[in-house]
């Protein structure tokens, strides 16, 4: 396995956008080729991370973005895994380069949903779970992920206003994220008193659907060297992991833990022979606030039922032992799907490069992405390190 780069990543605003999918897609990627200091011609394959495309009539993206960027003959093609399509599009780049096939390959995510009415976003989303004996039945993602923290709640005694610390933490992150979603600062009593939509889940505990793209260009080792120092901002991808869980909960022994994310952790802090003490910041799924927490514990930062605790006490705030979502998160950057693992990469890049402005890490040199399909079905989690 050759090593993998991150040459070059950016992202468009997330939140209600005009553009259609390839146009915000084409925004990003051309972003990403300027960044990297390489021309479209350079890219030899590509993958597009996109759930929802049909929504706009419109599938194959990938031959639409090559051929916006004038490399029609370039070949891309789709990577659907739900919420995590975007970590997912990552890690077979990855793949791709570490074997050898391509020595550059560009990564966009992409979706625009918010033509859609609440109803009918809530109900193509629901097509990510087991549609069958979830969707059809009523339960889309805020009831699935209110079963999730209904049963946190019960078996560690977790709290409403616990789980509102990590909306008023990801919405004041937001605020030094130009490219955010929302740009609001909430307190826990703006979470407690907003409208329920999935109890014990509230407004302000949910993600937004959100429009938006982000792009990376990833290369090998090789092709770094061939660019004769014009690559320094380039970031090193030192480990991924993937692994899948069961479509539906019901079929799970446990509610209170997504095992994809615990496999996934496992494959990617082994391959890096890291651990959580490694890492300086994440970049986390928190589709739901419960999420961030389920997510910490998984991710073996926490023990079970500490990262409530550990958020209230203000462990994972930027100025932190363990900052979690410096870019806002789902809950306030967004949560464009196909974007969003594309996006994290995009918020690390910036990051160990010393870029991210007012909400910059101090000192940050390794840090780790994690990015979930539906309730866990799949999810991929990927270790960087500033070369
Ligand atoms: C929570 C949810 C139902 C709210 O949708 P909605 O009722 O249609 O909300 P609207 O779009 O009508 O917006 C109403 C207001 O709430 C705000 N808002 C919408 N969603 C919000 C959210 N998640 N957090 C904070 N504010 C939100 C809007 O900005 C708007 O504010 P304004 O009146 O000041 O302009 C929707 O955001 C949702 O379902 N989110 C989860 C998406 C999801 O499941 N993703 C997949 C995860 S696995």
């Amino acid at each position: 396995m050759k090593d993998v780069f991150v040459l070059g990543a950016a992202t468009t605003k997330y939140g209600k956008s005009l553009l259609s999918a390839r146009e915000l897609a084409l925004e990003a990627s051309k972003k990403a080729i300027i960044e990297s200091n390489i021309k479209p011609n350079d890219i030899q394959a590509g993958f597009v991370a996109n759930a929802f495309s049909l929504a706009e009539k419109q599938g194959h993206l990938g031959p639409i973005i090559m051929s916006g960027l004038g490399i029609p003959d370039v070949p891309a093609s789709t990577i659907e895994s739900a919420c995590s399509s975007g970590a997912s599009a990552i890690r077979e780049a990855w793949v791709n380069i570490g074997a050898g096939i391509y020595d550059c390959m560009l990564v966009t995510g992409v979706e625009k949903v918010s033509q859609l009415d609440t109803i009918t976003a809530t109900t193509y989303f629901s097509f990510g779970s087991d549609y069958i004996f979830e969707g059809a039945c009523g339960a889309s993602f805020p009831g699935l992920y209110g079963s999730i923290a209904r049963a946190h709640m019960t078996k560690y005694g977790t709290t409403e206003e616990q789980l509102a610390n990590v909306a008023v933490k990801n919405h004041e992150n937001a605020m030094f994220n130009p490219n955010a979603h929302f740009h609001k600062k909430i307190t826990v009593d703006d979470v407690m008193n907003s409208i329920v939509v999935a109890s014990p889940l509230k407004l302000f505990d949910a993600c937004p659907f959100s429009d938006g793209a982000a792009s990376a260009v990833l290369c090998s080792e090789e092709f770094l060297r061939r660019m004769n120092g014009h690559a320094s901002e380039a970031i090193k991808i030192v480990a991924s992991g993937r692994a899948g869980g069961t479509g539906a909960l019901h079929q799970r022994p446990d509610l209170t833990t997504l095992n994809s994310a615990v496999l996934a952790a496992r494959e990617a802090f082994k391959r890096a022979n890291l651990g959580p003490k490694d890492i300086d910041f994440l970049e986390v799924h928190d589709c739901f606030t419960i999420a961030e927490l389920v997510a910490l514990e998984d991710l073996g930062f926490y023990p079970r039922g500490q990262a409530a605790k550990a958020t209230e006490e203000g462990q994972t705030k930027p100025g932190g032992q363990t900052p979690v979502n410096p870019s806002g998160g789902l809950k306030a950057k967004g949560h464009p799907v196909g974007a969003t693992g594309v996006g994290q990469v995009v918020e690390v890049y910036e990051q160990l490069n010393g870029r991210a402005g007012q909400r910059q890490i101090k000192d940050a040199r390794i840090a780790l992405t994690h990015n979930v399909g539906a309730t866990g079905g799949s999810c991929a989690v990927h270790i960087f390190e500033k070369r």
